[in-house]
């Protein structure tokens, strides 16, 4: 009963409500989170080059935007800062008044159901560019958790929902939750970018953040592309350390990374399909060499069929307006 002629697979696949039925994996609007870069200043929603969609606004043009994407069914946001002021210690990043801080009590006043997470890192408020502070040449890591701790602080006393810290220090997440806890912040969950890798799809939110590093790279503190099992040692650590979720960075050439920590830890996943995935299909689209909307579904259900829980995309607000009125 195996073997053809019996066996036909091509029976369940002949009509779409056929193909619904047996469905294993569908993407849902309720397990995507969508990136916000906030620039100082007001008045400006500035459409950024790198990454046709996606835009640069100011606090004060938040309130719409909030509006719209709580309209869409997206449950949250992450944020992304871009400071007007630049330092050796990143001084905008934990400033009460920084640009972030401000986003954050401005999105809670308009839609305070909305969850906020922000991008907890260093790179767009150093001078160098780094994410952390540098020492000969060098990120010093044990100099840099205090001041992580200091911005995670900053951002959950404002209202943030979740703290993601993306730095790739070790022994983050522990200061981080520590800090949190000694404030009475004991329920604020930390999404740790858990297995971080340093790669070239990042480049358009460089761009986007005006977080180049000056000089060097980030090879010395995220992961190396071709390593999977110090990927699970990574989120292993983080797990030790306090983490409630873990994320997987980037989604799409790892998609194997994501499917073994599915089946090896019990905790929440997310995946960042990241600003180089985006744009890549962005790109395309406009030539005419793919048809978006598929193109973009496919992905995003490969993400989950290979064991994402959550999905951090660029592409949120399109892939509601689509499965909305298909
Ligand atoms: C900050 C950070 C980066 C991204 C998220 N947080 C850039 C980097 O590590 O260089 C990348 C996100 C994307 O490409 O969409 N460290």
């Amino acid at each position: 009963m195996t073997d053809f002629p019996q066996l036909r697979l091509r029976r369940l696949r002949r009509t779409e409500a056929l193909r619904g039925l047996i469905r294993e994996n569908r993407v849902d609007i309720g397990n995507l989170i969508y990136p916000l870069f906030i620039v100082e200043g007001s008045g400006i929603k500035q459409e950024i080059v790198s990454m046709p969609g996606i835009f640069h606004f100011s606090v004060d043009q938040l309130p719409r935007e909030i509006e719209e994407i709580a309209k869409l069914g997206i449950p949250g946001v992450i944020l992304f800062g871009i400071p007007e002021h630049k330092d050796e210690i990143a001084s905008s990043a934990y400033h009460p008044q920084g640009v972030i801080q401000q986003a954050i009590r401005a999105i809670k006043q308009s839609v305070p159901e909305l969850l906020v997470a922000t991008d907890v890192c260093l790179c767009e408020y150093m001078s160098h560019g780094h994410c952390g502070i540098v020492v000969n040449g060098d990120v010093d890591n044990d100099q840099t958790l205090p001041l992580l701790a200091r911005t995670a602080l900053s951002h959950a006393e404002v209202g943030a929902d979740i703290v993601a810290p993306s730095d790739m220090m070790d022994g983050r997440v522990e200061v981080i939750r520590r800090a949190l806890d000694e404030k009475g912040l004991q329920n604020i969950p930390i999404l740790s970018y858990a297995a971080k890798y340093a790669s070239a799809f990042y480049g358009p939110f460089r761009e986007a953040a005006e977080s180049t590093p000056q000089f060097g790279d980030r090879r010395s503190y995220q992961m190396d592309p071709p390593n999977l099992r110090e990927a699970l040692r990574e989120i292993e650590q983080d797990i030790a350390e306090g983490a409630d979720i873990i994320m997987v960075k980037p989604a799409l050439a790892y998609l194997d990374v994501i499917q073994q920590v599915r089946g090896r830890f019990n905790y929440p996943l997310a995946a960042y399909n990241v600003s180089g995935e985006y744009s890549m299909v962005k790109a395309a689209a406009q030539q005419g060499w793919l048809d978006e909307k598929p193109a973009v579904l496919e992905i995003l259900t490969a993400i989950k069929r290979a064991g994402a829980d959550i999905i951090i995309t660029y592409h949120a607000k399109e892939v509601s307006q689509w499965l909305q009125a298909p």
